[in-house]
């Protein structure tokens, strides 16, 4: 599908690149693509960014039939613009689809389309050491209809937001909460798609730790309450006794780019990985008996978070004594000095846009 395109005629300046945070400025453009079930996706156009008319009574403010992707776009010290495994992320964005109940994308057409945008405000990606362009690529359901239904009509639109680091510490640790009375996903429903829904699901969770004075929440298992699922913004590693673990994926957690890439880059240099199941009592035990080493979550917004704290109802967990652990720091230069392109990518994981 063509993408015809419309630039602005008033571009606004360009932010502060040392003063982003995290996705509160938009750039000049946006691309919005439409889907009927006559017509299929259609009309696919980048134009100035701008507030949507929908009617009142579309089916996304009633029922959240919504989802959405995250991605960056990388500037490179020679001036090159480069996606992370983005191919990655819009076989995921089908995955998410079809869980939903939304009309398949073509992923050449999607590829093509996150491209074309980043392309058009490539002056927007910063260059600041840790910044980069976080794509937003979404999709809601328009039909303007009260009854609980798959929607017969959808907008597939694409955001941009140069962005800074996720967290306000940093590559600090972070201090993280454990939910033991919410949850937040169980098998079978949407735990694993990248859905509106599991975020405002997962809000009380965060009001009540970011209250206690924590940064997340760390999810555990809807049925048991014991195993560890993930923290919402990012998937969960853990070292003990020289193993890396990560909870499998069983349906509950979101398959994560970041997680996967940490996994083959942890194999590829000779460390053991399991995807397996892991209680918080495991993690509370090894904390107990020494053999609890690292923390750190991965996302693509926070990229490598290393864990300085746990507390799991009166049990605080202090881990590396809060200090960047050597795995956490090795994977987070190994994984931005590939996105920034300063070290080689042997493994084929960047996709140049300009
Ligand atoms: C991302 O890492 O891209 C995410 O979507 C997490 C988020 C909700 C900020």
């Amino acid at each position: 599908m063509e993408i015809k395109i419309t630039r602005t005629s008033k571009p606004l300046p360009k932010p502060d690149s040392s003063k982003l945070g995290f996705g509160k400025i938009f750039t000049d453009h946006m691309c919005i693509c439409e889907y009927s079930t006559a017509e299929g996706w259609h009309n696919a156009r980048i134009e100035p960014f701008r507030n949507l008319s929908l009617s009142p009574a579309s089916m996304v403010f009633h029922y959240g039939q919504e989802m959405f992707e995250g991605l960056k776009a990388y500037r490179t010290d020679d001036g090159r613009i480069l996606l992370f495994r983005p191919d990655k992320n819009v076989e995921r964005m089908n995955n998410t689809n079809a869980r939903l109940c939304i009309p398949y994308l073509d992923p050449d057409f999607t590829l093509n389309a996150i491209k074309a945008t980043v392309k058009i405000d490539a002056d927007w990606v910063p260059s600041e050491p840790g910044t980069s362009l976080y794509i937003r690529p979404f999709i809601i359901a328009t039909d303007p209809f009260l009854g609980v239904h798959p929607s017969h009509t959808y907008m597939f639109i694409i955001i941009l937001s140069p962005s800074g680091s996720y967290y306000a510490a940093g590559l600090n640790p972070v201090k993280i909460a454990v939910e033991s009375e919410y949850v937040r996903a169980v098998k079978g429903g949407t735990g694993f798609a990248k859905v509106g829904g599991n975020y405002a699901g997962s809000l009380i969770g965060q009001q009540k730790a970011e209250e206690q004075g924590y940064a997340q929440v760390l999810w555990l298992d809807g049925i048991q309450h014991k195993y560890i699922d993930e923290v919402g913004a990012m998937n969960v590693f853990f070292k003990i006794n020289g193993e890396v673990i990560t909870p499998s994926l069983e349906g509950s957690i979101l398959p994560g780019v970041t997680r996967r890439s940490v996994i083959e880059l942890l194999r590829d240099k000779g460390f053991t990985v399991s995807e397996r199941r892991i209680s918080i009592d495991e993690v509370y035990q090894a904390s107990e008996n020494g053999t609890l080493e690292e923390m750190f979550g991965t996302g693509t917004a926070a990229v490598i978070s290393p864990v300085g704290e746990l507390v799991w109802n009166d049990k605080h967990i202090i881990i590396n004594n809060s200090e960047i652990g050597p795995v956490s720091d090795m994977l987070y230069k190994q994984l931005t000095g590939i996105q920034w392109g300063k070290i080689e990518d042997k493994y084929g994981w960047t996709v140049k846009v300009i």
